[in-house]
């Protein structure tokens, strides 16, 4: 059998580790430009599910709205993408030449990678290297415009996909979310040093389902062991339970306690950058 050689100048190892780093190069140039026009990127992060990360993202971009502010709503939770449902957007996003228009609700735009599911009820199950394309691509063909905030639901964990957005975002800073639980708060403090690994700044620590059932406090003591700011308590309320509109929107109690993190939120990132803020 005859093989034809051409000159050879690099293997194809090379070859193909040159490409992989030129793919990933101009996937981060095109997201970077995709994003560029975004003022501040908000990640919502906790180590566990189930403590209102989602919740907590959806209702902070409300209150945002409610501001007057343009407000994007990202969800990149792989497993369990459900911010879009949470925050009622009905209509899935307009894909047009390859771009994705993100979807509207309530004065908020909405992009999750629920929307790219067929069939909600089957679990997303992804490796590695795979959730790092999914989350570039969905990134890359977003097109967002103008924003005061985006606001992002990352997966929670310290697995591939919160290390991935964290890494592909280049997010402005964290707000952690805990309950009032000591297991909680051990999973938060997992997340914030996991965070300050990617050198990316902790903007406060927020306790969510605060009160009589499962107590209060851990959230200031979390915030006062970490170093970082306590943002506010969200009381565990049954107003969550109505599923018409977002609960910032439904009671007035909860959009004072979110106006409460809304505001030191705001302060963090002025302290942050003082040369941005007017
Ligand atoms: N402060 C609260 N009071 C009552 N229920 C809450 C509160 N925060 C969240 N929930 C409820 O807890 C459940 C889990 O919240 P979710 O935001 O989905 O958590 P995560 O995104 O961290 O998995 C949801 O049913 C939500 O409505
Ligand atoms: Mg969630």
């Amino acid at each position: 059998m005859t093989e034809e050689r051409k000159p050879r100048t690099m293997s194809p190892q090379e070859q193909a580790r040159l490409e992989a780093i030129k793919k990933s190069w101009q996937q981060r140039k095109q997201i970077g430009d995709r994003t560029s026009r975004i003022r501040h990127k908000i990640g919502v992060y906790s180590g566990k599910g189930g403590v209102g990360k989602t919740t907590v993202a959806v209702n902070i971009a409300v209150a945002l709205a409610q501001q007057g502010l343009a407000v994007g709503l990202l969800d990149v939770d792989i497993d369990c993408p459900n911010a879009h449902r949470v925050i009622g957007a009905h209509e899935p996003p307009a894909y047009t030449d390859g771009i994705f228009t993100p979807a509207q609700a309530w004065g908020v735009k909405v992009m999750s990678m629920g929307f790219l599911q067929e069939n909600e009820e089957e679990a997303i199950i992804m490796r590695g290297p795979m959730i790092h394309n999914v989350i570039n691509q969905f990134l890359q063909s977003t097109e967002w415009g103008d924003l005061d905030y985006l606001v992002a639901d990352l997966p929670p964990g310290t697995s591939d996909a919160p290390l991935t957005v964290m890494q592909t975002l280049q997010m402005d800073g964290f707000v952690v979310v805990t309950t009032p639980q000591s297991l909680a708060k051990l999973d938060a403090k997992r997340s914030i040093n996991m965070i300050r690994k990617m050198n990316v700044p902790v903007l406060g620590v927020v306790e969510n389902m605060s009160g009589d059932v499962f107590g209060k406090g851990a959230g200031e003591e979390l915030a006062r062991e970490m170093g970082t700011e306590f943002l506010g308590r969200l009381e565990l309320r049954p107003d969550y339970r109505k599923e018409d509109r977002p609960t910032v929107l439904a009671s007035k109690k909860v959009m004072e306690e979110y106006r409460v993190v809304v505001a030191g939120m705001e302060r963090q990132l002025a302290a942050l950058a003082p040369a941005a803020t007017p």
